[in-house]
């Protein structure tokens, strides 16, 4: 089949790195830079390796671009660009749009639109297919599906092929493409009944997450008050063998998925009229995270960090990734520069962000422990500065939550 996925970041790239094993694809990206470094083969993607890419080009299997007309010819279109939240923190659907105009204006043969981006239950049904006929010049009649991607990056255990994948089509015929299509590199395909049911899934999988995790950083700051280890605690709690599941406190969360999505199903509940609450108490709590670590880290230095240096270690929102969307360590540096401290970061993985260069491991007063990647060695964190914050619960011997 030809395949053109639009939008060739972690979900788009990994779904063309997985779909030109046995098929052809064009993957369309507006960031030429992107385009160039993937049509020489080279991946800017954690778990997508570049030999994947080198090996599909070679194939003739695979073939980036940036121009829209490019995508002609295919017959089935996935979307998988950004769904963020806008300055409002209300859904921004503008990526997707874009993604329509480019489809509309591009096709001219009946195709399958699959939508991966994340989104609140009617944007394939009332947004992405009114959309492309309305933008179309021509009146074709599509097949619209969704299928929520899973993918979680860097990871290895659970990928394309392994992750049990939901889809559900607007049609029969949709569902049954749509099926045929994945069936080509993922094990374990679940159909829906609609695709409503399919979009709510995926929100509702990462609010799960989105509110444990503030449960469960709520508890540290119970637990700190009480006194006792939350780390300790929540072992004990593990040992019972049904009904719990364990979640860990940090410096709140990160990534483009659970600071985000849980917000588009409480959009969806308040134009029902249904209250979201846990979802906006658990985004409040997430991100209040990195205020209660200064004010720990403060009480810990003599009340004040006016002049201290504060060095952030790890600013990716989780290890072993690059990825620093939505980070918390931007929220904890911001707090310790408005209490006066001279604040620099490290990260071996980021390397560059903000316009500011990662500094050597040392040299500060204090040391914050954001997030800890494998390439950073422990012993040498410990040692980083007089006194160190972990945030992680994984450097014993130290303060932490
Ligand atoms: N990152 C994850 O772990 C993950 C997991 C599951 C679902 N998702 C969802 O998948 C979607 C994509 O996320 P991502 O992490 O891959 O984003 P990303 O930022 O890594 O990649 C998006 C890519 O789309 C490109 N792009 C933007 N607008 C475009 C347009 N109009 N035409 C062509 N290309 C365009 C960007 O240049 C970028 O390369 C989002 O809805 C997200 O919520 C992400």
């Amino acid at each position: 089949m030809k395949v053109a996925v639009i939008g060739q970041g972690y979900v788009g790239l990994t779904i063309a790195a997985f779909a030109s094993k046995t098929n052809r694809v064009i993957g369309f990206d507006n960031n030429q830079h992107v385009v160039d470094q993937l049509n020489q083969g080279t991946s800017h993607i954690e778990g997508v390796e570049s030999i994947s890419i080198k090996t599909a080009i070679a194939l003739g299997n695979y073939r980036a671009t940036t121009n829209g007309s490019d995508i002609a010819g295919a017959e089935i279109v996935v979307i998988a660009v950004p769904t963020p939240l806008d300055g409002a923190r209300k859904p921004d659907l503008s990526f997707i749009e874009a993604a329509c105009k480019t489809i509309a204006e591009n096709i001219t043969e009946p195709v399958l639109v699959i939508n991966e981006s994340t989104s609140f239950p009617g944007t394939i049904r009332t947004f992405i297919k009114p959309l492309i006929e309305r933008l179309s010049s021509n009146s074709l009649e599509h097949l619209y599906a969704i299928s929520p991607e899973r993918v979680d990056p860097g990871r290895i255990d659970w990928d394309q092929k392994n992750t049990p994948r939901l889809y559900a089509g607007l049609s029969p015929e949709a569902s049954k493409r749509t099926r045929e299509f994945y069936s080509s590199f993922c094990d374990n395909l679940i159909e829906v009944s609609s695709p409503e049911v399919a979009e709510a899934a995926k929100l509702f999988e990462n609010t799960f997450r989105q509110v444990n995790i503030a449960l469960v950083n709520e508890f540290a700051q119970i637990s700190h008050a009480l006194g006792i280890s939350v780390y300790e605690t929540l072992e004990a709690a593990d040992t019972k063998p049904y009904g719990f599941m364990k979640f860990n406190p940090s410096a709140g969360v990160g990534g483009h998925c659970i600071p985000v999505d849980p917000s588009y199903l409480a959009h969806v509940a308040e134009g029902l009229g249904v209250p979201a609450t846990f979802i906006e108490r658990a985004n409040q709590v997430n991100l209040e995270m990195p205020k209660y670590i200064v004010t720990r880290v403060v009480a810990d230095n003599g009340g004040t960090l006016s002049g201290k240096s504060v060095q952030v270690i790890g600013v990716a929102y989780k290890p072993n990734v690059a990825d620093t969307r939505e980070t918390p360590a931007e929220l904890v540096i911001e707090e310790l520069r408005l209490q006066g401290a001279k604040v620099t970061w490290h990260d071996p993985v980021v390397g560059n962000w903000r316009g500011e260069s990662s500094t050597p491991l040392g040299g500060s007063d204090i040391a914050i422990v954001v997030t800890l990647h494998d390439a950073l060695d422990k012993n040498s964190v410990l040692v980083s500065a007089p006194y160190v914050f972990d945030t992680t619960g994984r450097l014993h011997g130290v303060k932490g939550l």
